[in-house]
């Protein structure tokens, strides 16, 4: 069956990796790509798929109702996939407003959007139909040394980011409950690959240590993180779009704990190997720490792995090395993202912390 699936944010760093994935994997699929082209949304990630008649892009706010019914009529969309939203804890805790315009009145939106195209006369919906949020094990809130978190556990977001991604949640299950919309959500760790905005913890360090610039940690650099590479993500997505079922969570993780400043000083390790020999661990300094900040994410994905029968596929040391070469080999991209507002962005963050 032909699969007209409508992909929010497809022009960030997630949306795009599953874009490319889709359009590689699958040939009966056609993307209709949402993207508003906020600072974080760049056309050049979809560069290598000029010209495939399967991807349309459309400029545009998830928030738009008018555009998001029009596209669902114009296109017949039988999917959805959210990734659109503002993704990054420091901003929200800047900036929290648009969080909860995008995050929560954007998917509001998009479910209202989604039920009046596809929600038949008796109140059934047509087979095939689905629609599915991507959302973050940022909503269960911070772990202590141990345990890892499961689809029951409850939610207790602490960040504005986290807050939105958790209202959006409760939004998409309030559809299920209340409506009968077929729905999943997503909950995966941190992403780390290609296309990823430097704001980010691994491509930022990539990206100062590489111009030799200070490598700031936060606190005391022990929070801990649970990475995964951004296209075992997508598999994930993709599994759970095509055989997810009705209504249910599922956690995306990999096993793969690591320190923050472990991970800084694995990037400096491959810095000096690969680029330049005099980058070493005096680039590290610590600074104030985030407010708020969750201590340790850990997922357990027993459900996605036995229902749905994903597993990660690529090994971290391998990730980060084939990240830190995409770096290294697109510098134009690079050095266009860090031009610009992001050097404003970058000094009111970092200057005096
Ligand atoms: P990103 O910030 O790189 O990309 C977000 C994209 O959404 C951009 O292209 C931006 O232009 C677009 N966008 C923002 N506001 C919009 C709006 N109002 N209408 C339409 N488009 C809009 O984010 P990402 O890291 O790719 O994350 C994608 C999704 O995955 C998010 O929902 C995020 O919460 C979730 N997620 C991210 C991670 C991670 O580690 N990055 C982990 C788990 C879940
Ligand atoms: P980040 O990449 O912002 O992801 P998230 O906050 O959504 O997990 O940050 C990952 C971790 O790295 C987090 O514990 C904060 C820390 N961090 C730093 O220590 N320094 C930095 O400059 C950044 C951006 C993050």
């Amino acid at each position: 069956m032909m699969k007209n699936i409508l992909v929010t944010g497809g022009a960030g760093f997630i949306g795009s990796n599953f874009v490319l994935y889709m359009l590689k994997e699958h040939k009966d699929i056609c993307l209709i790509n949402l993207d508003k082209l906020t600072y974080a949304g760049n056309l050049e990630n979809l560069k290598g798929i000029e010209g495939d008649t399967r991807h349309v892009f459309v400029q545009g706010d998830i928030g738009d109702a008018v555009l998001v019914g029009e596209l669902f009529k114009k296109y017949d969309i039988d999917s959805v996939v959210n990734f659109a939203a503002e993704s990054h804890v420091d901003r929200s805790i800047e900036n929290p407003g648009v969080f909860a315009q995008t995050n929560v009145m954007g998917t509001v939106n998009l479910l209202s959007c989604a039920r009046k195209a596809w929600e038949q006369e008796d109140g059934s919906y047509p087979k095939g139909v689905k629609f599915v949020q991507v959302s973050t094990d940022e909503v269960y809130g911070s772990l202590g040394e141990t345990g890892f978190f499961t689809e029951s556990t409850p939610l207790c977001p602490h960040s504005p980011y986290s807050a939105s991604k958790a209202s959006a949640d409760l939004f998409v299950m309030a559809w299920h409950d209340t409506y009968g919309l077929p729905v999943n959500i997503t909950r995966c760790s941190n992403n780390y690959g290609p296309f990823q905005f430097p704001e980010k913890l691994i491509p930022l360090m990539i990206h100062n240590a590489c111009h030799k610039k200070n490598l700031p940690v936060y606190g005391d650099g022990l929070n801990v993180r649970d990475w995964l590479y951004v296209e075992d993500h997508c598999k994930a997505i993709d599994k759970v779009l095509r055989g997810g079922a009705t209504g249910e969570v599922y956690n995306v993780g990999g096993h793969n704990e690591r320190t923050n400043i472990d991970i800084v000083k694995k990037i400096i390790g491959l810095v000096n190997e690969k680029v330049d020999k005099s980058v070493d661990e005096t680039l590290i300094q610590y600074v104030a720490d985030r407010k708020g900040h969750d201590r340790r994410y850990g997922i357990d994905p027993e459900k996605i792995q036995k229902a749905l029968g994903w597993s990660p596929e690529t090994a971290f040391e391998d990730g980060i090395e084939r990240t830190i070469r995409w770096y290294l080999d697109n510098d134009e991209w690079l050095q266009d993202v860090t031009s610009g507002a992001y050097m404003e962005y970058y000094e009111k963050m970092y200057k005096n912390r």
